[in-house]
């Protein structure tokens, strides 16, 4: 490799760190404007419900986007798109804190006792929080030392990233239940990003 090659690799390099930086940034925008919204009183008439349904659609979008990072990176051949994947689950798992909490603070108002009876007896609320469960699982075995911990193990329990994204959809689809466009529109790409999957492992088991 010549020094022009070597110092050509080196500002790629440094425009996709770049860019991870900036994607970071961009994914805390939405949090930025909810916290000003907070502050300035201007989430209009039912603020905690507006807190909720933010939070929660940007964390379904999280989701979305970081399990359309493995296709995007297969079809465009880009594998310095890689990292992004885990950060994005991670947006997705915090804006899935906030909605939890916001949830807990602004519409339970902290009737800690309800909490229980709600996830037992509201089915929608149900299918969000094993949504949840399944993506602090996930946040909290994301790290390097983990995945190297659990070897193969991993790799199974990160497919249960598919089923968060179905109970997500599920879960949107209870709450609009009349006028069904989003849950159809993030439905068709979940299936879209599913099918890919599904595919791809077909594609491997099957002998050439
Ligand atoms: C942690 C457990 C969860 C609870 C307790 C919960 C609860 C709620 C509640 C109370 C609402 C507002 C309903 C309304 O007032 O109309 C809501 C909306 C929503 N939730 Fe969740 N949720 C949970 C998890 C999730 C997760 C993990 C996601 C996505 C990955 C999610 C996505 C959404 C979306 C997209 C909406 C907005 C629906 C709309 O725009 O009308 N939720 N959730």
């Amino acid at each position: 490799m010549t020094s022009a090659d070597g110092r050509a690799r080196s500002r790629k390099a440094d425009i996709w760190r770049w860019g991870r930086h900036l994607i970071f940034f961009l994914a805390l925008l939405p949090f930025v404007w909810m916290v000003i919204g907070v502050i300035q009183n201007s989430l209009g008439a039912d603020p905690a419900r507006t807190l909720a349904l933010d939070s929660g659609r940007w964390s379904l979008r999280f989701l979305l986007a970081s399990l359309a990072i493995t296709p995007c990176r297969e079809i465009f051949k880009v594998s310095a798109l890689a990292p992004l994947r885990r950060t994005l689950g991670l947006f997705s798992l915090f804006y899935a804190s906030v909605h939890l909490l916001v949830y807990i603070v602004f519409l339970l108002e902290m009737r800690w006792s309800e909490i229980g009876s709600d996830i037992l007896e509201r089915p929608y609320i149900t299918v969000g929080f094993t949504a949840f469960l399944i993506l602090a699982a996930l946040g909290a075995t994301s790290p390097k030392f983990m995945v190297r911990r659990l070897g193969r193990r991993w790799k199974f329990l990160h497919r249960f990233v598919y089923l968060a994204v179905v109970l997500a959809v599920v879960h949107l689809t209870w709450i609009l239940r009349t006028d069904l466009s989003d849950a159809v529109l993030y439905g068709s790409i979940a299936a879209v990003l599913l099918l890919y999957r599904v595919a791809g492992v077909i594609r491997r088991h099957i002998p050439r």
